[in-house]
């Protein structure tokens, strides 16, 4: 099937439904008080959960557009990279205001004193760093920079399952099998990772 431009405008709107939705029905959950016993832990819970998704989502865009020979599907990676980083910015606020009550000075503390919490942070600011540099315009100025930038992804694609590993006490299954999804994503980039690694270990100690 081919991706013409009208079917990429209605996946787009897809997509956009398909993150906007959840957060309606969480606010409406609130509203009526339907986020069972501990809604706080639920709202973290919820937005930690849909930030893993949209980073799988993100990841499992340009494989299947080589699989599908769909190019222009390729045009849906920055929609949904910026919805990911929208719910883990959601994830921390909810963090921030719910469970340290605003107490901003507290979360360094926290940070420092759980050492699963250190890694989500260095996820959210990956994740800001490619949100903040995803315009066209900056993508043309920063040149091949930029994709060696935004290929820190990957590192985020191991941090946040490990985060979310971390963070359980029990239940080790469902995070286990995030875990192993988001290195199966790695793993059809094998290529390009392992390429990225031999051209800076033939080119870094002259660089230095
Ligand atoms: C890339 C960024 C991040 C991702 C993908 C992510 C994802 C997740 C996931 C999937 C969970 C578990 C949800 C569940 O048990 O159902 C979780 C839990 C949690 N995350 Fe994150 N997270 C990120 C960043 C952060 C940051 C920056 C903070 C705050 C500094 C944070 C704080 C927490 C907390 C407090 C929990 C709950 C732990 C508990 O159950 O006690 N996360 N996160």
């Amino acid at each position: 099937m081919r991706l013409t431009p009208g079917r990429l405008f209605w996946l787009k709107c897809a997509l956009h439904t398909g993150f906007i939705l959840p957060l309606f029905w969480l606010v409406w959950g609130v509203a009526v008080n339907q986020l069972g016993g501990d809604p706080v832990q639920y709202i973290i819970h919820f937005t930690g959960k849909g930030t893993l998704h949209g980073l799988m989502l993100t990841l499992l865009i340009s494989p299947l557009s080589k699989g599908l020979k769909m190019g222009p599907l390729m045009q849906t990676r920055r929609l949904v990279g910026l919805w990911t980083f929208s719910y883990a910015v959601l994830h921390l606020l909810a963090f921030v205001s719910l469970d340290l009550l605003f107490a901003w000075s507290m979360l360094l503390t926290e940070v420092l004193k759980r050492p699963y919490l250190l890694l989500g942070m260095a996820g959210l600011l990956i994740l800001t760093a490619l949100a903040l540099t995803s315009l066209k315009s900056i993508q043309r100025r920063l040149g091949a920079h930029w994709q060696r930038l935004h290929n820190w992804v990957y590192l985020v694609a191991l941090l946040a399952p490990v985060h979310y590993l971390w963070s359980v006490k029990s239940e080790l299954i469902e995070p286990s099998l995030y875990l192993l999804c988001c290195l199966w994503l790695l793993w059809l980039r094998r290529d390009k990772l392992l390429k990225a690694a031999f051209i800076r270990k033939v080119f870094a100690p002259q660089s230095s």
